[in-house]
């Protein structure tokens, strides 16, 4: 598969300042954005919404989104993720990293310093999507 489609850039709807949650629209359509001021992957795939970490697991380098909504790719060691963060393939040992996400209407508020990892908190990491 290739990397990269096309992916949308995705800015708070207020600048973060400091520490905290930062807003963004409700994705209208399926696809990945980034914001990469506050290192956050928005994705809407299927009926449901998450926010990852920017990072990958393994040993942080910065993920890739593979084209058709196929998913994440890592490009340092090829680790492979499904649209929802599942682990597929690779080096990595768990799931992408799931940041705290809730919906107020057409608002979704992320804090990119709460994230959920999955091997030590699966129920979290469950959790962690906005049904749409
Ligand atoms: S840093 Fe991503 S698989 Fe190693």
């Amino acid at each position: 598969m290739s990397l990269l489609g096309p992916v949308q850039s995705v800015a708070a709807l207020e600048p973060r300042k400091g520490r905290g949650a930062v807003k963004y629209a409700l994705p209208a359509t399926d696809g990945v954005s980034i914001d990469a001021a506050n290192e956050v992957i928005l994705c809407r795939n299927a009926g449901e919404v998450y926010a990852f970490a920017l990072s990958c697991p393994h040993q942080n380098t910065a993920l890739k989104v593979m084209s058709k909504n196929a998913g994440f790719q890592c490009p340092r060691h090829k680790s492979k993720y499904l649209p929802n963060g599942t682990f597929v393939s690779g080096r990595a040992t768990r799931n992408m990293d799931r940041l705290q996400i809730t919906r107020d209407g057409a608002t979704i508020t992320v804090d990119p310093d709460i994230a959920f990892e999955s091997d030590t908190d699966p129920a979290k990491w469950g959790a962690a999507v906005v049904k749409v």
